[in-house]
């Protein structure tokens, strides 16, 4: 793993994007930040997070998948990686909120934001950015988010858990190819809210319950509305409130 330490940076997921365009760089390469001046969040949301108490980390990826059908999988073995991570450090009561929050009981300890670059000789280039909450405690301003300090009560070393993340993605990533249906049991199986009733927003804000049926192959939410209609939603379609 080549590791490229920032102090601040607009965002580490961009800053790795704008890397790859201009050299060749291994899979791998992880660039990590103590503070983002624009962190990007999923839909195109503001990723907040606290000077120094966090991980802020972008990994470039290529050669996992062929195709934009197999994007939903890089997806899940990110998040399942962060899940072992914290698993092995103890943090309890985890779950995925899809398509890829990281909750631990009904907060948010992390963020994933995937994005892939299809280049025209059929390569996938990959930067994988994930914001953990790891030592923040002061969540005024995001109430439906927490940190492992919070939950476990204690502080975590943050270059500790970077390296198992990406020791698991490695696994992970590789069982794309591999074993894919493991990947997908192992997520299903933590899916946050599976057969319960939930608030789902729609792109132009409109809100409406429904209940999680499960996750299509594609990386849809299948959700069973209130008139008995099963749909599946892609995923900037709808989120979950
Ligand atoms: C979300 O839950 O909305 C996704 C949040 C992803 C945040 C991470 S922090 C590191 C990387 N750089 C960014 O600009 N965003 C991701």
């Amino acid at each position: 793993m080549k590791l490229i330490k920032l102090d601040a940076i607009d965002s580490t997921n961009d800053f790795l994007k704008a890397l790859s365009g201009s050299q060749e760089l291994e899979n791998f390469t992880v660039v990590t930040a103590e503070n983002q001046t624009k962190g990007k969040g999923q839909m195109g949301a503001v990723w907040n997070s606290e000077k120094y108490k966090n991980l802020i980390m972008s990994v470039f990826v290529k050669g996992f998948i062929t195709n934009a059908d197999e994007a939903y999988l890089l997806n899940i073995a990110t998040a399942l990686s962060v899940i072992e991570a914290l698993k092995k450090n103890n943090i309890k009561n985890l779950s995925i909120k899809w398509p890829n929050d990281i909750m631990s009981a009904n907060s948010k300890i992390a963020g994933i934001l995937i994005e892939n670059s299809f280049k025209s000789d059929g390569s996938v280039f990959t930067i994988i950015g994930i914001g953990l909450n790891v030592n923040q405690t002061d969540f005024t301003d995001l109430p439906k988010a927490s940190s492992m300090a919070v939950v476990a009560n204690a502080i975590f070393d943050k270059e500790e858990i970077l390296n198992l993340i990406v020791q698991e993605l490695k696994t992970n990533l590789e069982l794309i190819k591999l074993s894919a249906t493991t990947l997908w049991d192992h997520y299903m199986s933590l899916l946050f809210k599976l057969g319960l009733p939930m608030p789902f927003k729609t792109q132009d804000e409109k809100t409406f319950m429904g209940i999680i049926k499960g996750v299509s192959a594609a990386g849809k939410l299948i959700v069973l509305l209130e008139d008995d209609h099963l749909v599946e939603y892609g995923l900037k379609e709808i989120q979950m409130l």
